[in-house]
């Protein structure tokens, strides 16, 4: 180790049209060191690497590579100056092997064969060294996500990366597969490297970083030794104000079975199934946590309550009612709240007002509706006490909704979605791209809801939030519940060896 840092970013702006995404950003880091970039979705982070990537020129600013002021003028030159990046989505060719993807866009000089072979050894080298497991024969589809991730990092190893920058790699694994995770990065720094890693969430940073600079709005808010600094601490530069951490759980007596789901199978977008004859059910007053990794059968099993996915066979019942082929039309008399993941597409129309997405549920009824005729009055002033109630941050409920920040936007839709008092709320990743304070508030209104006596399907692939809501966990591996749990009788290890498909619950929890 030197004293001189390996990198320095000064003084970095980024503009995109109407969007200032880095603002005088400063960040430095040592030889050898595990630096996080912390921050809430939006804060600039990405941005701010792909600057460093060569990806964008910066409007300002200056990069210094071992003190040496540098330009980078693109990926390739990036990687001639030993940096590498894993980008949060990954940039694989599913049907070539791992060893073609590695090789590919590299200059060959001994013919095909000959540079395969080579290749394949050199992976096999790097591979070792730093436990990144993988097989460089499969070809990239063969391979779960984790092992892609491994892959990538490899890509950036065998192109000679000394610096690597990791976009939100936790994002998409289980627990055992980011300590997996974690022992390559500690791997790594000890054999020199440095190493940028991007999360929003504070356990990682503190588990695994040396230093860690917060971003917040586009500006590097502070940068500190992990060491020196909280959690508190740490949420409070993130989000600009004090974060509790507190919820209010009161017990609740569970009431009847709102939904049942029997047997069901659910088919995805290629007609191939993705819920495998499950069966699960949510009592009033109750939160039922779905766990699992991303692309598990969650989303289709979320439309298919929703109405939105016709099931191919099973049952599914609302408040004793089959609806198992009922449309969302169909459903709006079941008082039935869905939160859907994608907010965009499915939560709101972003061309209308806040007012107008406000009553998108209920506008034919009245007092929104009278003999045909909409009441505009009564639309606006029901705006307003619900963008009062749900804190959403806007100037007016008449703005339209590509106005607002993610986080907004979603209160937004729960605004519209439990001012109704639902009996059933599907919601699906509520908290995604929210900071620390927006997720508190999601998860508070769910509790209301749940001591209100809604039944609650809450899937999450975060399973902190899981074991803080749930009063039961089921866990869902391709398709198929692992097993139900109580989460004061599991740890985030056991339920991550659960969505890892490795293990079944040995006990099934009856529900209450
Ligand atoms: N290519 C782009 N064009 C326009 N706006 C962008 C682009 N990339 C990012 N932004 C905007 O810049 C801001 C910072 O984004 P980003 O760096 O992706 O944040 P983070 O990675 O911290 O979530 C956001 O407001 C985002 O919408
Ligand atoms: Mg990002």
């Amino acid at each position: 180790m030197t004293t001189t840092p390996f990198l320095r970013m000064e003084n970095i702006t980024k503009t995109f049209p109407g969007v200032l995404a880095n603002n005088r950003v400063n960040l430095e880091l040592r030889h050898g060191e595990i630096h996080a970039l912390l921050g809430e979705n939006g804060a600039g982070k990405s941005t701010l690497m792909n600057v460093l990537y060569g990806l964008y020129q910066p409007d300002e600013g200056q990069i210094y590579l071992n003190d040496r002021p540098t330009t980078i003028h693109s990926p390739d030159d990036a990687i001639a100056k030993g940096i590498g990046m894993v980008h949060q989505h990954f940039m694989l060719v599913p049907p070539l092997s791992v060893t073609e993807n590695v090789m590919l866009g590299l200059p060959g000089d001994k013919g095909i064969l000959l540079n395969h072979q080579a290749a394949k050894k050199n992976i096999l080298d790097i591979s070792l060294t730093y436990g990144l497991e993988v097989n460089p024969d499969l070809p990239i589809w063969n391979l779960s996500v984790g092992t892609q991730q491994r892959v990538e990092i490899i890509k950036a190893l065998y192109r000679g990366a000394k610096l690597l920058i990791l976009d939100e790699p936790s994002a998409v694994l289980t627990p055992q597969e980011i300590e997996g995770l974690f022992e390559v990065m500690r791997r790594l720094v000890s054999n020199g490297n440095s190493i940028i890693f991007i999360t929003h969430k504070l356990d990682e940073v503190m588990e695994i970083s040396d230093r860690v600079t917060v971003l917040r709005d586009g500006a590097a808010i502070q940068t500190v030794e992990t060491q020196a600094t909280t959690k508190a601490e740490l949420a409070r530069m993130m989000v600009g104000r004090e974060v509790l951490f507190r919820l209010d759980k009161p017990p609740v007596e569970p009431g009847p079975v709102t939904l049942e789901i029997t047997n069901l199978v659910v088919n995805d977008d290629r007609a191939v199934p993705a819920v495998r004859q499950l069966s699960l059910q949510v009592r009033a007053g109750e939160i039922v946590g779905l766990a699992g990794v991303d692309g598990n059968g969650q989303k289709e099993l979320a439309e298919a309550v929703a109405g939105l996915r016709p099931p191919q066979s099973g049952h599914i019942r609302i408040a004793g009612r089959e609806t198992t082929h009922f449309n969302s039309g169909d459903l709006l008399h079941f008082n039935l709240a869905y939160i859907p993941a994608d907010r965009h597409r499915e939560g709101l129309v972003l061309g209308f007002k806040l007012s107008e997405n406000l009553v998108a549920r209920n506008f034919r009824r009245r007092p929104f509706s009278v003999r045909g005729f909409l009441n505009n009055k009564a639309i606006k002033s029901h705006a307003r006490q619900l963008v009062q109630r749900f804190d959403v941050r806007t100037p007016s409920a008449e703005v339209t909704a590509k106005t607002l920040s993610g986080g907004n936007q979603q209160k937004v839709v729960l605004a519209r979605e439990l001012s109704e008092n639902p009996d059933l709320i599907i919601a699906a990743h509520p908290t995604r791209g929210l900071d620390v304070g927006a997720t508190e508030f999601v998860e508070n209104r769910l509790l209301e809801q749940r001591a209100r006596g809604a039944a609650i399907l809450y899937i999450s692939t975060e399973l902190e939030e899981i074991l803080n809501l749930s009063d039961r966990i089921a866990v869902i591996h391709r398709g198929e519940i692992m097993g139900i749990v109580r989460p004061t009788e599991v740890t985030p290890e056991i339920l991550g060896l659960m969505m890892a498909g490795t293990l079944h619950s040995a006990v099934e929890v009856p529900s209450p």
